[in-house]
């Protein structure tokens, strides 16, 4: 399969593999208590974005399970957040996950929604899914009102099957089908 048709761009935003450069403005949230709250990764210094940053370099055409595509989020010129589809299955490719993390000043605007959108798009069309899902910390409100933004619905609600910051969590999953996809969400 040829990679995906990068940057992919939707009415207000640019999204695009991530660069050297990006640190400064993906650490300015990464780095952010509030931000990574119900991250599965800890709040991270700069070199532990660096380090996380550089995992994602390749990531630009995944093509078996657990591959992921890492894209930045640029809107107006400046990084907002970062969006990522990971396949769940390969060859081919059925089921993907979706996940995203911006930046607290762009909230409340639709951005996020607009960026998941394009990846349920790329999802459902590129990769020819039947399935996208996205797995997030019950307590995340603003993460499940996008998923249902985004046309997901709740699926299960997974107790205590997690452990991670020193203690077992609940799972959310939401997921969506590909007849329930009614098409890209932009401003
Ligand atoms: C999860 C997260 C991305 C959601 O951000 P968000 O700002 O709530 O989502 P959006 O950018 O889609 O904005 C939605 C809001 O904009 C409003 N909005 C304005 N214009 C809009 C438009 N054109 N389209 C959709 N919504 C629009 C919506 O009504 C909604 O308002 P509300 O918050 O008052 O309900 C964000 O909270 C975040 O990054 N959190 C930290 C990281 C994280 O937890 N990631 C998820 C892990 S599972």
């Amino acid at each position: 399969m040829t990679g995906p048709p990068l940057p992919l761009r939707t009415a207000r935003l640019v999204l695009r593999t991530a660069e050297t450069g990006d640190l400064d403005a993906v650490h300015s949230y990464w780095g952010d208590p509030e931000v990574t709250r119900y991250l599965p990764f800890d709040t991270l210094d700069r070199a532990g974005s660096l380090a996380r940053l550089g995992r994602y370099f390749g990531s630009t055409d995944p093509q078996a399970a657990g591959d992921a595509l890492f894209l930045v989020v640029e809107h107006e010129g400046r990084i907002v957040g970062d969006v990522m589809l990971r396949l769940k299955t390969g060859e081919p490719p059925s089921v993907a996950e979706l996940g995203w993390v911006f930046h607290p000043s762009v909230a409340g605007q639709g951005l996020a929604t607009e960026a998941a959108s394009a990846m349920a798009a790329l999802a459902f069309g590129h990769y020819a899914c039947h399935r996208v899902e996205a797995q997030l910390d019950p307590h995340n409100d603003r993460s499940a009102a996008l998923c249902r933004r985004l046309g997901m619905q709740q699926e299960a609600h997974l107790r205590l099957d997690w452990f991670g910051k020193g203690e077992w969590g609940d799972t959310m999953i939401f997921g969506m089908l590909r007849e329930e996809w009614s098409g890209p969400r932009g401003s």
